[in-house]
């Protein structure tokens, strides 16, 4: 069994990053700027966000952030928006999720300009992506297709099973698996909730990518020797012999399925770090116009 290890890949990429912002610089050319808004402070993601903006300065990009009250009026959230969408200056921005109820997740996606989106959650990305055309790749896929990448797994032709069909997960891991490009060309099969017999499904994965929320919930019984698995999954669970009082855990039971894997992601330190890395890296490429 092969650690799928996604902090030592990211820490490569984001000192890639470092050396093409360093040349940038050099060369007198624009710095990426990353904006972020955070609505209310949630503790998760004030963790979240503040690790966004630190690696952001690590790697030489400027980042803003962006605080509004949980109150804020869901008309001056995307009148900010707006302000972001038209500023020069910002090159990409994202919006940090959940927002209070009283806001509509779908209005203030829409109205970002798919232009700066480095969420990669606007339809029109999420379009562009399935048509295999140069979009903004939602940051958490595209971490795990990078990983994938990066340790030379072969998947044209295997049977990728993903579980979970949220727009930010699932549904775009499950069309990038199944594009035409490298790592893609997998025959997939999507779960989700009302899936009869899940277990009858993971069985036949050679790549079974975990997207469900449920903690711990994949068992070695439902995986096939052999296969990749990929746990995308993060939640927190009690664990009285920790000093914070809890443990992170993952979708999969790691202890029992990592004997019967090829390749395995670890939680934490796997798909985790790869998600901030891969949000940066679109806004390099935003920066770059390599997107549309
Ligand atoms: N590491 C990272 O960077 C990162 C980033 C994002 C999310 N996450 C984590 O990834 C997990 C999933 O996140 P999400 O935002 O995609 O969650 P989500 O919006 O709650 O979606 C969960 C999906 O799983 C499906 N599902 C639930 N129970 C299932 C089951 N027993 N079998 C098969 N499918 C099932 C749901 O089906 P229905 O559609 O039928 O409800 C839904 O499509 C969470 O633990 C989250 O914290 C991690």
């Amino acid at each position: 069994m092969i650690l799928l290890d996604g902090k030592k890949v990211s820490e490569q990429l984001l000192e890639e990053l470092k050396v093409e912002v360093e040349k940038l610089a050099s060369e007198g050319k624009k710095i990426p700027h990353l904006a972020v808004i955070l609505v209310g402070n949630n503790p998760a993601s004030e963790t979240y966000v503040a690790s966004k903006i630190k690696t952001c300065e690590r790697i030489g990009f400027k980042a803003t952030l962006i605080r509004l009250a949980d109150t804020v009026e869901e008309v001056n959230l995307l009148d900010k928006v707006q302000e972001l969408n038209e500023d020069p200056e910002i090159d990409g921005f994202i919006v940090q999720s959940p927002l209070p109820k009283h806001i509509s997740d779908d209005k203030v996606i829409n109205a970002i300009s798919p232009l700066k989106d480095v969420d990669g959650f606007h339809p029109e990305n999420l379009g562009r992506m399935a048509l295999n055309m140069p979009a903004f790749l939602p940051a958490t896929p595209y971490g795990v297709l990078t990983l994938l990448d990066r340790y030379n797994i072969s998947t044209a032709g295997k049977h990728c099973v993903v579980l979970g069909r949220s727009h930010i997960v699932g549904l775009p891991m499950s069309l990038l698996m199944v594009r035409n490009s490298k790592p893609g060309n997998c025959t997939v099969t999507i779960c989700h909730s009302k899936t009869v017999d899940v277990k009858s499904h993971t069985l036949q994965a050679d790549i079974l990518i975990v997207a469900t929320g449920q903690t711990e919930s994949v068992t070695a019984d439902m995986v096939k020797e052999g296969a990749v698995v990929v746990d995308v999954g993060i939640s927190r669970v009690a664990d009285a012999s920790k000093k914070s009082g809890f443990r992170l855990a993952g979708d999969v039971k790691f202890d029992e399925v990592a004997p019967k894997c090829s390749y395995i992601t670890p939680v934490p330190g796997g798909v985790g770090p790869m998600t901030i890395a891969s949000l940066l890296k679109n806004t390099l490429e935003g920066v770059k116009r390599k997107i549309h």
